[in-house]
Formats: structure tokens, sequence, C-alpha cells
């Protein structure tokens, strides 16, 4: 098994109604909610350097797409999707990692976001810095929030008036990640260590 993953061209434009199809087998078989893609709209993704395709030879293996939103203040990497044959290989670790970086070139200044049940995706995004936030923090574009129309779960984001669902939202924020962490005062930085580190010492002397 030798499994490629790179940025999609349009020769992989061919692969569209598979990726769809992986993708609503996948949501099927889990029982959860997704947002439905069409084949023609991965294929625009596909043709216009959006996304990451994973393959072994011409098999279809993983894939995930970026998706901007709010005057492309917000970027999304959306449908991550491995063949059921080929996970718990560090596959979408590899296109998750792929996909972010390609969001940041593309979109350097853009918040990125998602929004999941899955600890899978939860433990990845935090691997590369996201952090837990309410739906407050994400994109307020009514054009994402509609994609959660084909969610079972749907009911429930309206009930709140899409402030909260059973997703939880994840969000990289470049200016926060990129800001030099803010130095730790003295005290801090040195005193307390040195204090942690007598204490037990002074107790264990009696
Ligand atoms: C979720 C999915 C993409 C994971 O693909 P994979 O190639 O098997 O994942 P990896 O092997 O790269 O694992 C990445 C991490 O997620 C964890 N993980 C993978 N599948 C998991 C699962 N079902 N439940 C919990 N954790 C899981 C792995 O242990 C690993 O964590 P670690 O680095 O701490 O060990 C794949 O199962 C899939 O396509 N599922 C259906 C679609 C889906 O759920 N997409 C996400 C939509 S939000």
């Amino acid at each position: 098994m030798n499994v490629k993953i790179q940025v999609a061209n349009s020769s992989h434009a061919k692969y569209a109604q598979q990726i769809c199809d992986l993708i609503y087998e996948s949501a099927q078989a889990r029982g959860t909610g997704i947002a439905k893609r069409s084949p023609e709209y991965v294929a625009e993704k596909i043709n216009a350097g959006k996304a990451v395709i994973a393959l072994d030879g011409d098999k279809l293996v993983g894939f995930s797409y970026i998706e901007s939103w709010g005057h492309d203040k917000f970027v999304a990497n959306s449908g991550l999707i491995v063949h059921p044959d080929y996970r718990n290989q560090g596959i979408a670790k590899r296109i998750k990692k792929r996909i972010f970086d390609l969001s940041r070139k593309l979109y350097p200044h853009a918040k990125i976001f998602s929004i999941t049940t899955g600890l899978a995706v939860m433990k990845m995004n935090t691997e590369l810095g996201f952090k837990p936030v309410p739906f407050s923090e994400l994109t307020d574009d009514e054009e994402f929030w509609k994609g959660c129309q084909g969610c079972r779960n749907f009911d429930i984001l309206q009930r709140n008036n899409y402030k909260m669902c059973l997703c939880t939202g994840l969000l990289f924020d470049p200016e926060k990640e990129m800001k030099p962490k803010r130095e730790r005062p003295f005290a801090k930085k040195m005193v307390k260590p040195i204090l942690k580190k007598k204490t037990p010492n002074k107790l264990f002397k009696k």
C-alpha cells in the first residue's frame, strides 16, 4: 500500500461522485447528520485547487476540501473522509495537516474553524492549534449554517437560535497563534518554581 496525499487538480474531478458516495455512506453508517454535497460542488473545489485527495494508485482513499465564508474572513476544512479499508493508519491526520497548510497558504488571514461531534476531528484539530469556542465565535454567514439543514439535529440548532447544538465549535485564530507568547513575569518564572521545589523538602525534614 502506497498512499499518496496531494493537493487535488482537475485530473481528479472524476472522483467527485465517489467522494460524495463515500461521505454519504459513512454518515449513514455513523447515524450522524451531514451537510449534503453534490458531485458538481466537489468537482468545483477540486478544479479550484481547494481540495486534498489521498490515492492508493488510482483508488480513492481520502479527501477534504476548503470552504470560505463571510467574505473570506472564515475558512472551514470540510468533508474529511477516509475509505473504511484505510482507517486507523494516520491517513486522516496527514490529510488534515495538508488541507490546514493549504488553507493557511490560500487564506493567511482567515480564521479556520470546524464544527464536529467526532472525537477524531477534535483530536486532530486540537493538535493543529484549534481551540474550542461557542458558536458565537464562528462565522455568522447564513450560507454556512444553511449547510446544517441536511443534519438530523437541525431542529436543535434552530431551537437554540443558531447559538448552540450538539457539535463542538473549534477555531484556529491566526492572529492569536502567530502572536509571540507573553513573557511570564519574573516572579512566576523564577520565584514560583524555586518555592515549589523547596516546600516538599522542608515538609519531609522533620
Ligand atoms: C474520522 C476519520 C476521517 C478518521 O480517519 P483515520 O484515517 O482512521 O484517522 P487517523 O488514523 O488519522 O487518526 C487520527 C486520530 O483520530 C483518532 N481516531 C480515528 N478514528 C477515531 C474514532 N472513530 N473515534 C475516536 N478517535 C478516532 C486516532 O486515534 C488518531 O488519534 P491519535 O493521534 O491520538 O492516535 C474516518 O474514520 C472517517 O472517514 N470517518 C467517517 C467520516 C467522518 O467522520 N468525518 C469527519 C466529519 S466531522
